[in-house]
């Protein structure tokens, strides 16, 4: 994982906590209109993929405890992990490409509902993304997988395929990194990843055709599962966030100027809209600042925001970074995690930081995107979340223009009851996030996430639901 140069250590606070009187009076416990939906608080757990999905991407058991666990602390809304769109194999995560994925969804939205006493709304993430493959080894990769071109041929001396490939394998690094070229050099070191910009390639040309229809149908069937909501996923290293990137350079009509780059994303939400009730939100969440070279600022998320505004949106969830492009390398069989570089850093910040530290790294730029879409003449509720963990922090950013809504994912992930235990006046016995990432160490390496603080604790076989290695609780312990 990435870790700033600076390396300073941050304590994660969480400040004076209100008692039961003064949380009823406050912003953050106070309801919030999001479009169709009323929530009771403005609080909200955003999109965390917990790999718990059955290994046909159905949502079993183990996912639907989980979210029924965030449900019992009554946040005003929770989203449902990032949830693939396609009917393609993608392991443990959750899927609604085809209508046999709407009855394990409609249970697990029937948990929540219970869990929470009906007071949570919930909405779901829908998400496409692109082919990405694991690192090859050196040998494998120009042996097998390398398609040999003339340039290759030239470079070696060689005619022959085989004594091309050998010639190729016992290059040095150097010479062979400026005679494959960035991208063949790319899919060596990091892995193969598609870009929304290969256009040379059939599926990736037809795109805008073929994701409109994508989204819009498995938004009906989240519908038809009982969510309230949905949340279009533009954030981060996906197939949505890509077309909205800077580095998008399409030249068909969906790529180069922001008007043209978000041509897509608008095309896919009125057919979403288009394809669900009006008694259901929907949204997007997209980032506030891409974090890596010649990609979108905060004035062009600005400029986004109010665009999805106009076009009718019913909330904004911000996030930041996330990319592929800034990645670390991954080890020879793993794949590239789009977490793991400055940009991943600026999307889970952790508390080994610099002087601006991990709590509320999002909130400036909340503010800018908000302010854009208040002046364009829309008051669209914005979500922003990154490193809150505590009331006093809450309210100061509602109380500051810098968020209509609060999410917190790890602290919610630490604590599943940490909302209620401040509305009841009870903070004091808050579980606070140490932002270490542990958490983010098990998504990358696709195991069961769980959170250090709790996960070790009461590991009765047969009492709790335990990880595959049975090592590790699934969710937190009760408190009430
Ligand atoms: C384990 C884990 C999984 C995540 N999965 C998703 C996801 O599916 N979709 C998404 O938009 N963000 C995802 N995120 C990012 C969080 O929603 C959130 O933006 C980020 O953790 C920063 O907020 P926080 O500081 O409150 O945790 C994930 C985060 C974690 C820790
Ligand atoms: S493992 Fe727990 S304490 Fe650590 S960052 Fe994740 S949620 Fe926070």
């Amino acid at each position: 994982m990435f870790k700033p140069a600076e390396r300073i250590v941050h304590r994660a606070d969480p400040g004076p906590w209100p008692d039961a009187e003064a949380a009823a009076r406050s912003r953050l416990f106070s309801p919030v209109q999001v479009g169709p939906l009323t929530l009771a608080t403005r609080t909200w757990i955003p999109a965390m993929v917990p790999w718990r999905a059955t290994p046909d991407g159905e949502a079993g058991p183990d996912v639907i405890d989980w979210y029924a666990r965030f449900a019992k602390g009554r946040p005003g809304a929770i989203v449902i992990e990032a949830t693939g769109i396609r009917d393609v194999p993608s392991g443990p995560l959750l899927r609604i490409g085809d209508d046999r994925f709407v009855p394990g969804l409609a249970k697990l939205v029937e948990a929540v509902r219970e869990a929470s006493g009906g007071e949570t709304k919930l909405l779901i993430q829908l998400i496409d993304f692109l082919a990405i493959k694991r690192r090859p080894d050196r040998a494998t990769f120009l042996s097998r997988f390398l398609a040999l071109t003339d340039r290759h041929r030239e470079a070696t001396g060689e005619t022959a395929d085989d004594a091309v490939r050998a010639a190729l394998i016992a290059m040095p690094d150097g010479q062979l990194r400026e005679v494959l070229g960035p991208r063949d050099w790319e899919s060596l070191a990091q892995g193969f990843r598609e870009r929304v910009t290969d256009v040379d390639k059939p599926h990736i040309a037809q795109l805008p055709h073929v994701l409109p229809g994508l989204f819009a149908a498995a938004a009906a069937r989240a519908e038809a599962a009982g969510f309230d909501g949905i949340e279009l996923h533009y954030a981060h290293a996906y197939t949505m966030a890509s077309f909205l990137s800077a580095r998008n350079d399409r030249q068909d009509g969906y790529g180069g100027a922001r008007e043209d780059r978000i041509r897509l994303p608008l095309e896919v939400y009125r057919a979403v809209r288009a394809a669900v009730s009006p008694s259901l939100a929907v949204g997007c969440r997209f980032l506030a600042e891409e974090c890596i070279p010649g990609g979108n600022k905060v004035e062009d998320a600005a400029w986004f925001g109010a665009a999805f505004a106009r076009a009718g949106m019913d909330f904004l969830s911000l996030s930041r970074g996330g990319k592929f492009e800034d990645a670390l390398q991954p080890k020879t069989g793993e794949a590239a995690y789009p977490y793991t570089g400055p940009s991943g850093y600026e999307c889970m910040p952790a508390y080994i930081s610099d002087a601006r530290g991990p709590y509320g790294r999002n909130r400036a730029a909340a503010r800018t995107i908000r302010t854009a879409v208040h002046d364009a003449g829309f008051a669209t509720p914005i979500i922003t979340a990154g490193g809150v963990h505590g009331f006093a922090q809450a309210e100061a950013m509602l109380a500051a223009g810098e968020a209509d809504i609060v999410g917190a994912a790890r602290q919610s992930l630490a604590d599943p009851d940490w909302f209620l235990k401040a509305r009841l006046g009870r903070g004091g016995e808050v579980r606070t996030c140490e932002f270490s990432n542990y958490c983010e160490g098990l998504d990358q390496k696709h195991k069961q996430v769980t959170c250090k603080l709790w996960d070790r604790q009461g590991l009765t076989p047969g009492m709790v639901g335990l990880s595959r290695d049975e090592k590790r609780r699934l969710t937190a312990p009760l408190w009430i």
